[in-house]
């Protein structure tokens, strides 16, 4: 069987290097030539224009750029084909790091030992053992489990919330509807690795974060949101934070991005805010990936890492 060709749409990324790696390999073309060209085989995506799959007669198959796939769900004429999602180590790694790098800041008091050292103040708070600590991780998928296994070696206590009951050694799982008020309630550091779909649309509100366990360890709650912006409503984050609901936030991802510079989470003291960077598709790792995917499709094998179309993710 011929190799199938590739059009690589990708909005917002450097598509370049992901063209070079990807045509080591198979034809790649940026632009279909014409409004139905029937030689593309494959989409490689990130944000692709609306409509523009729907126009490829001959398209098999969908890959994303990213683990999350909400960008291909938002075109109104998605064709009907499978959408792979990336499940990489080298991704997973960063995330991991992202997750146990702010959840050790928050927990270690990183951004009040920033707020002391310019005023030269030698203050060092209450200090508590990380079994102390309960970490509630808000989808617990390829990046949570992973995320959940590396705080469980450190000494956290650790919760994980599904959408489907899920198992997972030394964490206390939950699920549904029904678990998450009991989920929040035994959580003090809520990390979001959920996925953005109908579902989970502005699932971090004010009275979500209420509910989050008070009496703790480390002296309020904290949010880290490293999922998806629109998971959030930013401005209940900032009234959760000025009322005390929250002690403090990272946030990696925002209702609006890049996040306008009139917003007030810049420059608050208890938000640490990075630039959508917790973890980087790597086309030097996920090409090849992509690439051994297809070459296998071709042969008859299935796709791995499927999206699931009902469930959005
Ligand atoms: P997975 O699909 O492996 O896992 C998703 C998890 O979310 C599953 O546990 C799933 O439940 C759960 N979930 C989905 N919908 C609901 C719901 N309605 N209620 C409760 N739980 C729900 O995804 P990944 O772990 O690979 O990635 C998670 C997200 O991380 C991505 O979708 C993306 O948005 C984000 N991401 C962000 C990056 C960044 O740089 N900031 C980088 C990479 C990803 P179940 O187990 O029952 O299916
Ligand atoms: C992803 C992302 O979904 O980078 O992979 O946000």
């Amino acid at each position: 069987m011929e190799k199938g060709r590739i059009l690589l749409a990708v909005t917002g990324f450097h598509p370049q290097r992901w063209r070079e790696l990807l045509s080591a390999e198979r034809e790649v073309v940026l632009e279909p030539d014409g409004a139905s060209d029937p030689s593309i085989t494959y989409a490689v995506v990130w944000k692709q224009k609306p409509n523009l799959l729907s126009s490829l007669p001959n398209l098999r198959a969908i890959f994303s750029i990213g683990a999350g796939v909400d960008h291909i769900f938002a075109d109104p004429g998605l064709p009907d084909v499978p959408i792979v999602k990336v499940v990489a180590d080298n991704l997973t790694q960063y995330m991991t790091e992202y997750v146990v790098w702010r959840v050790l800041d928050h927990h270690r008091q990183g951004l009040l030992y920033r707020s002391q050292q310019p005023k030269k103040i030698w203050h060092e708070p209450q200090q508590r053992p990380a079994g102390d600590i309960s970490v509630g991780i808000m989808g617990l998928g390829s990046l949570g489990r992973a995320a959940a296994s590396v705080l469980l070696s450190l000494g956290f206590a650790v919760n994980g919330w599904s959408r489907t009951d899920k198992t997972m050694e030394g964490v206390a799982t939950y699920s549904g509807e029904a678990g998450l008020i009991p989920f929040l309630k035994a959580t003090d550091i809520l990390v979001v690795l959920l996925p953005l779909t109908p579902e989970t649309k502005g699932i971090i509100n004010y009275g979500v974060l209420k509910e989050l366990r008070k009496r703790n360890g480390l002296g309020g709650s904290v949010l880290i949101n490293a999922g998806r912006g629109r998971l959030q409503k930013d401005a209940d984050i900032l009234r959760a934070l000025d009322d005390g609901t929250l002690k403090e936030a990272s946030l990696d991802v925002f209702e609006v991005e890049p996040l306008p510079k009139t917003s007030p989470l810049w420059g608050h003291p208890k938000v640490f805010v990075t630039p959508h960077a917790a973890a980087t598709s790597d086309p030097v790792h996920l090409a090849p990936i992509m690439l051994r995917q297809m070459d296998a499709f071709e042969r008859g094998e299935k796709l791995d890492n499927l999206v699931d179309r009902k469930a959005g993710y």
